[in-house]
């Protein structure tokens, strides 16, 4: 397959969807596909109703990739756990808005603690919810399905909303990563970077016994520009 690259947007595999009893394998392979990051999905069993993965899986996966590490926290309380993400190797951290009531506090520490600072926010959330805290952001995660799991639908109604946060970021001044999560693959990829998307986390579309990582990863960098 030949690449087509598109310099001006990023790729982060999930690896939620990746096998487990491989998943060096599958990040080194994601790497020498000219992955851009590395997403980590932390789920709690409460802000959500899965449970995955903690600060040991972050730590083993900076010990296979100089990738920059993006860690998705869907955890309750994300204050009380940031500097153990930090000291895992996390290289930014998004914590949804949703899940804290100091939020501008959380915010502070993930700076304070030498990583990107990122917020994430589900469909039903409106983009006004982050008009307060936009100087602080380096990232906006948009998620594009519920969060939770991985596999599901992309909600096209979320398509505005990411158009809305790209003008906010761009009348912030500052340069801002509007990250897009859930149901991205070759189908969605093009409406969410027409939308203002500049970094695609995708799972089930890099991660599948269907074809390899490269393909994966491949298919996704064409998309855009079809
Ligand atoms: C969902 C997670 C996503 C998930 C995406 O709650 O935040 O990162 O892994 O998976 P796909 O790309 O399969 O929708
Ligand atoms: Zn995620």
């Amino acid at each position: 397959m030949e690449e087509v690259p598109n310099n001006n947007i990023l790729i982060a595999p999930s690896i939620l969807s990746a096998d487990f009893t491989r998943l060096g394998e599958h990040i080194r392979e994601a790497e020498a596909a000219g992955c851009d990051l590395i997403h980590i999905d932390v789920m709690d069993g409460r802000f959500v109703p899965n449970i995955t993965m903690g600060p040991v899986v972050v730590e083993a996966v900076r010990r296979v990739t100089a990738l920059p590490l993006d860690v998705h926290l869907m955890i309750v309380e994300p204050e009380r756990h940031l500097s153990a993400f930090a000291a895992a190797g996390a290289d930014r951290i998004s914590v949804h808005i949703e899940a804290s009531p100091n939020l501008h506090r959380a915010l502070q520490t993930i700076r304070e603690l030498g990583c990107g600072v990122g917020v994430a926010i589900n469909p039903h959330t409106p983009a006004s919810a982050l008009s307060e805290i936009m100087p602080l952001l380096d990232v906006i995660l948009v998620m594009t399905v519920n969060p939770g799991f991985g596999g599901q639908t992309f909600l096209p109604e979320t398509l505005p909303k990411i158009r809305q946060l790209r003008a906010m970021a761009a009348a912030s001044g500052r340069a801002m990563d509007i990250e897009v999560d859930g149901g991205i693959n070759v189908e969605t990829a093009a409406a969410v970077v027409e939308a203002g998307a500049n970094v695609l986390i995708a799972g089930s579309a890099v991660f599948t016994s269907r074809y390899s990582v490269q393909e994966g990863v491949y298919a996704l960098r064409q998309s855009p520009g079809n």
